[in-house]
């Protein structure tokens, strides 16, 4: 959550944990790291660590759920209790209820559901450790895992937030940013001016394309392919 401080998250261009505006946090990915499921992806992003896995397409249940014309796609986003210094309480809250929402939503748009009537596809994202930013960590974990699965996508997507800092539009905000920070553009909270937001957008495009290309070496690796 954005709130309004004054503390000093940025001086000279430098913020505290060393990064320029507009740089990311060191990400690392590894594609195909589990051996039970169909596609797996694990993700450091700064601190944080993720795992993704995904089963299917498989027979939708319950079948109540199931669409006639197309797959469906159920994403599941939790956090482990030791991912946070608080220990979280294990299961799903509704936080997690909601990312896992929105990146069903996601997922639906880029996966070829036509091809799977019937079908789910099922996509469990685990947080091991959590220092903000874990839901765009998470839904970028979870398409290279459907990438890995092999199941068709008309492309993969990559999840990367921006928001504000001592009037300073910011690309991926670390976890102080986002404690004390003004205002982050995912979550839409916060106030931006209408150029900041313009700003702002722009910024997470960039990282988007700089992380969707550290996505694309992870499963070119993976495959044998040109690193
Ligand atoms: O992780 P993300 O930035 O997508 O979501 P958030 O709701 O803005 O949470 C920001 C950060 O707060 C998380 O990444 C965790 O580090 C922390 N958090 C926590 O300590 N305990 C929770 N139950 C939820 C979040």
């Amino acid at each position: 959550m954005a709130g309004q401080t004054d503390m000093e998250l940025i001086k000279n261009g430098v913020r505290l944990d060393g990064r320029k505006p507009d740089e990311l946090r060191d990400i690392k990915i590894t594609a195909g790291v589990l051996d039970n499921a169909d596609g797996s992806c694990y993700l450091e992003w700064g601190n944080n660590k993720v795992y993704a896995g995904v089963f299917g397409p498989m027979e939708c249940h319950p079948r109540h759920k199931q669409k006639a014309d197309r797959a469906i796609v159920q994403a599941r986003y939790t956090m482990a209790p030791f991912s946070v210094n608080d220990r979280k309480r294990p299961g799903l809250d509704r936080r997690s209820t909601e990312i896992s929402y929105i990146a069903s939503q996601a997922f639906e748009k880029v996966v070829m559901v036509e091809e799977f009537p019937k079908a789910s596809i099922r996509v469990d994202m685990q947080v091991v450790e959590a220092h903000a930013g874990t839901r765009c960590a998470a839904i970028t974990a979870a398409s290279v895992a459907l990438a890995d699965a092999g199941i068709p996508m008309r492309d993969m997507i990559p999840a990367c937030a921006s928001g504000k800092v001592n009037d300073i539009v910011v690309l991926d905000l670390n976890k102080e940013e986002d404690n004390y920070g003004q205002a982050d553009l995912l979550q839409l909270d916060g106030h931006l001016s209408p150029d900041q937001f313009e700003e702002a957008m722009d910024l997470a495009t960039s990282g988007c394309m700089d992380l969707y290309k550290i996505m694309r070496d992870a499963l070119d690796k993976s495959y044998g392919g040109k690193k």
